[in-house]
Parts: structure tokens; C-alpha cells; sequence
């Protein structure tokens, strides 16, 4: 499982490493951000079975952080109903998601936002978190993905967060190769901790 996590990582960085010439940036800094994360899409496949994990339905709202293409939010609109939100900080990728959107008639369910995807004010509106993100990024988020409301879902594809073991882990097969796939619903806090 490591190994394959590995791998996993290595793609997403040897992609940081071919992409970040092309958008002329040489430092660890893009969009004003530490950039360690770049994009890589997630397979058609693997998204349904993200979203299948989730058991998404209509009165869902998904948020994908780091969105990429759209594909996410706009596969649970177009399939199940759910609203959605996608965050992505790339102005390209923003412009790719609302194609997406459109192109699925989707608009009318689905936001498409540019910026940081760690500092989303409304998150607690959130039923369903899609994620795709390298491990620096799942640390950042462990704390307020714990804290969020009980009941809320997130599907991790490849890394998960380091401290909040998974309640459901999934290998699934794609078209290229096997996908690690985590899931965690956030549980009811003890009494004390509410207070
Ligand atoms: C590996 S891709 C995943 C794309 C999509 N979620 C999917 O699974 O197909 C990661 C995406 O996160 C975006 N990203 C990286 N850091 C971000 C941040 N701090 N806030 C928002 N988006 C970010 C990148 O621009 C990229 O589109």
C-alpha cells in the first residue's frame, strides 16, 4: 500500500516538477500559495466510485477542494442531483470547471470559486469533501475536517491524513492502475467536548 501510495506521489510530483516551467514559476510559490500540489485529474472511474463511497444523493452538497476540471462536483449534479462546490486556486483550472459545468448543464447546482482551498469560510455547509491532494495539504486540513458537521463524508483519493485513521479503505482498480481510496464520517462529539 505504501508503495503504491508512493507511486501515487511521485506522479503528482514529477507533474509539479513538468508543470511549474510551463507556468514560468521556478520557487516553491504559486498563486501566492506554497505550491505542492499541482493537477492531475482523477480518473472518470474513480470519481464515480468516490462518489459512490459517499452514497451521495440529491440533499448532498460536495465540496471538492482542489477541483480541477469540475469533473466531481459536476458528475454528483449531473447524476445524483447534489449541489456543489469546487474551489480550486488556478485561474486555468477555474476556467476548465465552468466549462465543464456548462457543458453538463449543471449550472444551476454547481459554484465554481477560485482560491485557497484551506481557507473555505463555509465548509460546515459541506455534506461530502472530495479530495485529491498531496499529504502537506491533508495535514493542513486534518484539524477542521475533524471538527466539521458530524455525519459529513470525505473520500480522499491516494493519501489520506496522516493522524485520523479511515473508517472505509478502498482499493480500486482503474484504467491505469490501482487507486487507494479513504473515506471518514466526521462522528458526534462527546458531551464535553461541545461545551
Ligand atoms: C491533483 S489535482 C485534483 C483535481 C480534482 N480534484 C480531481 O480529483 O480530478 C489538485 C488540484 O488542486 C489545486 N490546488 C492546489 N493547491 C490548492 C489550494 N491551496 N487551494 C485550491 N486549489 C489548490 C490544483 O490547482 C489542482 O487543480
Amino acid at each position: 500500500m505504501r508503495t503504491r501510495r508512493l507511486v501515487g506521489g511521485l506522479l503528482l510530483i514529477a507533474a509539479v516538477a513538468v508543470t511549474l516551467p510551463a507556468h514560468g514559476q521556478g520557487g516553491g510559490k504559486k498563486f501566492g500559495i506554497e505550491c505542492d500540489i499541482i493537477y492531475v485529474p482523477t480518473e472518470q472511474e474513480v470519481v464515480e466510485k468516490m462518489l459512490d463511497m459517499a452514497k451521495v444523493k440529491k440533499k448532498d452538497v460536495v465540496y471538492d477542494l482542489g477541483c480541477g476540471d469540475g469533473r466531481i462536483v459536476a458528475t454528483a449534479a449531473k447524476k445524483f442531483g447534489a449541489k456543489g462546490v469546487g474551489v480550486d486556486i488556478d485561474p486555468d483550472r477555474i476556467k476548465d470547471s465552468k466549462k465543464t459545468v456548462k457543458d453538463q448543464g449543471v449550472g444551476k447546482l454547481v459554484e465554481i470559486r477560485e482560491g485557497d482551498a484551506l481557507k473555505v469560510k463555509d465548509l460546515d455547509k459541506a455534506t461530502v469533501i472530495m479530495l485529491y491532494m498531496l499529504p502537506p495539504f491533508m495535514e493542513k486540513l486534518e484539524e477542521q475536517a475533524k471538527n466539521l458537521k458530524p455525519g459529513t463524508r470525505i473520500v480522499a483519493h491516494d493519501f489520506p491524513f496522516p493522524n485520523w485513521k479511515a473508517d472505509v479503505t478502498v482499493k480500486f482498480r482503474g484504467p491505469a492502475r490501482t487507486h487507494d481510496l479513504y473515506m471518514w464520517t466526521v462522528p458526534e462529539r462527546k458531551v464535553e467536548e461541545k461545551k
